[in-house]
This record gives C-alpha cells, structure tokens and sequence, in this order.
C-alpha cells in the first residue's frame, strides 16, 4: 500500500506526446481503468510525431478518453479523490492540452492536484498492480525520448545512475527503422521483423561510453547507415530481417550490458524495466533471463504499462504530496526534463 494520504480514487491525464491517455487507479495500485488513444496513424504519414498535430488531436479527444476512463471505472467526477496529470518533459503544446483540462475537472470539484513527471511514471509503472514492486530497486527506463538506469530507494524519487549520451534507444529503434523503409514508430516494425532474422548476421558496434554507466547509441545508428550504404538496396530488403534482428540485438545487448554492472555495483536484487521500448520482445526475454543468472526478481510490466500510459502517471502520484485548491491553477508545463532529488537514500 503506497503512503499516498487520504486520496482513494486517482484521475490521471497524460499527454506528453502522442498518445492521449486518461487512467483511473486506486491508491493501493489497482487499475480501474487505462485508456490509450493512440496518434500513431496520424503521424505515420509524416515519419514521426508533428508537434503542432499532436496538439491538435489532443484537443479533440482528451475530453473524450477521460470519460470514457470514468466510465469504464464505473465512477463519476465527483467520485474522485485526486487529480493528476503530467506536467514534463514532452512537446509543450501536447502537455499543455492534458495539464489544462486536468486542473480544470480538479479545480471543478475543488480537488487536490498532483503535477507528475512523466519519467517518474516509467520507473514506478511496476509499483502498480497484483505484484507491485517495493523500494529498493534499480529500474531501466527506455523509451523515445530517454534511456537511463535508476536506483529508486523511495518511490517518491529515483536517483540516475547512468543515462544516454546522446541518442534514446527509441530513437535507435525509430531511426533504424527509418533507414530499413520500415514506418513510424520503428521499435515494433524492427521487433517484428527481427522475429525472422538472424542476430548474428551483422556486426555492429555494442558502445559503452566512459566509466560510469552512461549509453551511447549514435554509433550503432552510424553503422547501420554505413551498412546499407554499402551493401546496396536490393541486398538491404533481401535481408531487412537479417539486418533488423542484428540491430535489435545490439540495442539489447547494450541495455542488458548496463543492467548487470548496475546489479553488481548496487547490489540491489530487484530489477525492473520500464517505456516503450521495454515492449520489446527480444529485450524482455533477455532480461527474465538476466534476472536468473544474477538471482535479482524482475518485473516486466504488461505492454499497455510500458509505454505512455496514463495508469503510471496515477502511480507516481500516489508517492507525492498533493498541491491544494486554488494552489495549481497557474502550474505551467514545462517541455524540459528536470533530474529528480533522490529520497530516502
Ligand atoms: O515510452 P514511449 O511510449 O514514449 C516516450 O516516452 O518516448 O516510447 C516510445 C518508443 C518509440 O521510440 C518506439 O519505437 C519504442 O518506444 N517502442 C519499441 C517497441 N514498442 C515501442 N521499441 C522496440 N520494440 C518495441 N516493441
Ligand atoms: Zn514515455
């Protein structure tokens, strides 16, 4: 049971990027509902998310996906403890729509607000359900806009331990889609793809920047580019499986690779993994498998948790303090990531 204060039901409203959501969670971590409207055939066309665009699609539907999550919870406004919304990072008119039209049904009902960043959702998505991880454990967070390993000792805030240095693993996911003529969003085309390549068929490089436990994925992007410069594109869509199953399993190997130095530095036997691109399959697998070999529990939240979600933005909620009528009314979005101050360290 989280220390989460008197709210029991939470409304949360996540609109970082391009993803309309809206989840109703309890404050022990049950999820009454999670709701994803998803942009992604709208940006499709565009080979990646148009700021401007998603803005506007969040305007229309985020009314509609926050009722239709009240109503698939079975409550009504009024029946809501708390409200929480993410507040950063993201694309600052997309945040801006769902921060908006969260302190407005907050301020409606003169309820409690909690401001949520939207990583802090990525590395306590575990924290939810049947088997809620409990503090302390390392988290590996990968998705679009970030990678990083995290020590969370009190869920209320989490300590980086290494990040990327420059691309995301969903930016090597998205951008090595793009250069193998796969569509946009690139992470699951490559993870279907690769599902019938051989993962040794190409050698790229496995980067392992500094001594700290920081990523580094422009290199492989490089080497990928180089490769289907020089093989030639007939021998690319020949062997796009080949290729994308070779890549996939350098972006895994790397992440698994600083996972472990993780557990072994820290010696923290509870591991878990969270963003989009812990929907991938060969990295969920390697991570099972990593937790039996260094004897750390894992937890590999389902799909829906792993990417943007609204239920993990109502997670992280329930660990902070909420702010009070009329004190968020001019909370501002803020497009800009901020590293959290670590708690109970
Ligand atoms: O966490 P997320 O939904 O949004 C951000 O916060 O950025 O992550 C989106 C990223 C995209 O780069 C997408 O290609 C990647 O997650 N992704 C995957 C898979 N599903 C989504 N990457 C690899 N394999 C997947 N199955
Ligand atoms: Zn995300």
């Amino acid at each position: 049971m989280a220390d989460a204060g008197p709210a029991h039901l939470i409304l949360a409203v996540e609109t970082s990027c391009d993803d309309t959501c809206a989840a109703v969670v309890t404050a022990g971590g049950e999820i009454r509902s999670n709701v994803v409207a998803s942009q992604g055939l709208l940006h499709e066309r565009y080979g990646g998310v148009v700021p401007e665009v998603a803005s506007r699609r969040h305007l229309e539907v985020t009314g509609p996906v926050v009722a239709d999550a009240l109503e698939r919870a079975g409550v009504e406004l009024a029946g809501v403890d708390l409200v929480a919304a993410t507040r950063r990072p993201g694309l600052i008119g997309a945040l801006l729509v769902g921060l908006s039209t969260a302190k407005a049904l907050a301020a409606a009902w003169e309820l409690p607000f909690t401001p949520v960043d939207h990583l802090h959702g990525h590395v306590v998505a575990s924290t939810l359900g049947e088997r809620p991880i409990e503090a302390p454990y390392l988290c590996l967070v990968a998705s679009g806009g970030h990678t990083f390993v995290a020590r969370v000792d009190h869920p209320a805030s989490y300590a980086v331990l290494g990040r990327t240095l420059d691309d995301s693993a969903g930016e090597a996911f998205d951008k090595g889609a793009r250069l193998l003529g796969l569509g946009y969003p690139g992470g699951p085309a490559i993870d279907a793809l690769a599902a019938e390549g051989d993962p040794g068929a190409f050698d790229f490089p496995r980067s392992r920047p500094g001594a700290e436990l920081d990523f580094s994925f422009s290199g492989l992007k490089t080497a990928l580019l180089y490769t289907v410069r020089d093989i030639g594109e007939d021998e690319v869509r020949e062997r796009a499986a080949d290729l994308a199953a070779s890549y996939q399993r350098a972006i895994a190997d790397v992440l698994c690779l600083r996972l472990r130095e993780a557990v072994e530095r820290e010696r923290v036997d509870r591991v878990a993994v969270g963003g989009g691109v812990a929907a991938n399959s060969e990295l969920r697998a390697r991570v099972g498998r990593l937790g039996e070999e260094l004897g750390c529990e894992v937890w590999i939240p389902g799909l829906a948790l792993c990417t943007d979600n609204a239920a993990m933005i109502a997670a992280a909620a329930r660990f902070l303090e909420p702010m009070h009528y009329p004190t968020y009314l001019d909370l501002d979005a803020s497009a800009r990531a901020v590293e959290p101050v670590a708690k109970g360290a």
